[in-house]
């Protein structure tokens, strides 16, 4: 393990395009204070794994419902995280809800991508399209990305960071998905990943 690099998990539910972002960034020398140790998906076609085999990086799958409930994908979740020691985890388009338990047992240590500009259309229910699909709904002009702490309320931690993304006029939420992608979440999410891995580095002294 390298005493200058911050071991990081990240967990993924689907295409993992944020994922990608961190792993360019590690490979362009934007990441010098971290290093993706592990990559843990709740669904084991997601294709976010392949992504992370393409890198050589060890990837692992397992759902709620293989492993019994809640109580026990956790405690495999963790095992995984700590058997790597990771120290930074990241939800980067990860779908399942964590309980209290687990975000306590990691306080300080998990953080998530959100594709809006949090408080707005966040919560239970809101994830993916269905964020865009409100956001436009709503007919709001200007939309984003934020990134945050994980508490036990869903998308209710310390926020990090955000970016602001237009709303142009026609834009379907598969529009709307894609700007927010490429002008805020594939350059926040790397950037905060590097900043909080540089603290821990720091903090190690
Ligand atoms: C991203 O837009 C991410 O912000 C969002 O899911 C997408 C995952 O895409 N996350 C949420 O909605 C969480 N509430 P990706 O798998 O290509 O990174």
């Amino acid at each position: 393990m390298s005493d200058t690099k911050a071991r990081i998990a990240v967990l993924v539910s689907g295409g993992g395009t944020n994922l990608q972002a961190i792993l360019d960034a590690q490979q362009r020398g934007g990441l010098p204070s971290g290093e993706v140790a592990l990559v843990i998906s709740d669904r084991p076609g997601a294709y976010a794994l392949e992504r992370a085999r393409t890198h050589g990086i060890p990837a692992a799958a397992f759902s709620k419902k293989e492993c019994g409930g809640q109580r026990a994908f956790e405690e495999r979740l963790a095992e995984a995280i700590d058997g790597v020691g990771a120290e930074l985890i990241v939800l980067a388009g990860f779908l399942s809800i964590l309980s209290e338990d687990f975000t306590r047992r990691y306080a300080g240590q998990i953080i998530n991508i959100h594709p809006s500009l949090i408080p707005s259309f966040c919560g239970a229910g809101y994830y993916g399209l269905k964020v865009h699909e409100a956001a436009l709904a709503r007919g709001v002009k200007v939309t984003g990305a934020t990134v945050h702490y994980v508490n036990e309320i869903p998308d209710g931690g310390e926020i990090i960071a955000q970016k602001a993304v237009n709303v142009l006029p026609g834009d379907t939420p598969e529009t709307l998905q894609r700007r927010v992608m490429e002008e805020a979440e594939w350059i926040l999410l790397p950037q905060c990943v590097e900043a909080l891995c540089a603290k821990i580095v720091r903090r190690r002294g």
